[in-house]
């Protein structure tokens, strides 16, 4: 699978959505949308009407990573607005394989979200019902963190499984990914990278999409 980044506008200028998400388009090849509850992280960012006002405004396809409670009753919401890609955290729901399906139900991709202490292996069951899924490599919450080396063993855990299941899921990164951390995730295994900091702090958020995809794209 072609590698693919994913930058995430939690790094943007909240006051300038549009904009921030037209500095990427034609070269991400998604957009990645936090949202968040105060419940699940303690962090409060934004939700469906801000989605769907993103949707009116871009063409990059948006890429919603929930990091909320109860995402079985506000996960196929993002999906039927029209986010191509809605991910959940196991951590969080209680009902997942109802959720994922109900999101690829409304048209959407499923993704399934784990946090660091999370491990891999008890979801190997449940990756008939993903397209993808994402190892975080911070403790989910806050951009600009550091990148959590420790989790390069789950992502080679986590890519071993889904070779191992054959389907095409997709495995994300997310958190801490940058020009220093991104091939090692690479090598472990990611083809999904989500950049906060390391595309919105840039200078010019495009060429840092196009330098990320440069290391981790072998062709
Ligand atoms: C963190 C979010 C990330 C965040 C990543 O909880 O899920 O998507 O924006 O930001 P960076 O790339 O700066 O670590
Ligand atoms: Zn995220």
């Amino acid at each position: 699978m072609a590698v693919q980044i994913s930058p995430s506008i939690l790094s943007a200028d909240f006051a300038r959505l549009a904009d921030e998400a037209a500095r990427v388009e034609g070269v991400a090849d998604w957009l990645h949308v936090d949202v968040m509850d105060y419940h699940f992280v303690p962090n409060l960012t934004l939700g469906l009407p801000v989605v769907e006002a993103l949707l009116k405004t871009t063409s990059t396809p948006i890429d919603c990573h929930l990091m909320i409670d109860d995402p079985d009753r506000w996960a196929p919401g993002y999906a039927e607005a029209g986010a191509a890609s809605v991910t959940i955290h196991a951590e969080a729901a209680k009902a997942a394989v109802r959720t994922l399906r109900a999101i690829r139900a409304a048209g959407a991709r499923s993704g399934l979200a784990i946090n660091p202490a999370t491990p891999v292996d008890p979801y190997e069951d449940l990756l008939p019902e993903i397209d993808m899924l994402l190892v975080m490599t911070v403790e989910p919450g806050f951009g600009g963190q550091s990148f959590l080396d420790i989790m390069l063993p789950k992502i080679v855990k986590a890519r071993g499984l889904i070779d191992k299941f054959g389907g095409e899921v997709w495995l994300q990164v997310d958190g801490g990914v940058s020009a220093e951390t991104i091939e090692r995730c690479a090598d472990a295994g990611a083809d999904v990278f989500v950049a906060g900091n390391a595309v919105y702090g840039a200078q010019d958020p495009a060429q840092a999409v196009r330098d990320l995809r440069a290391l981790v794209d072998k062709g």
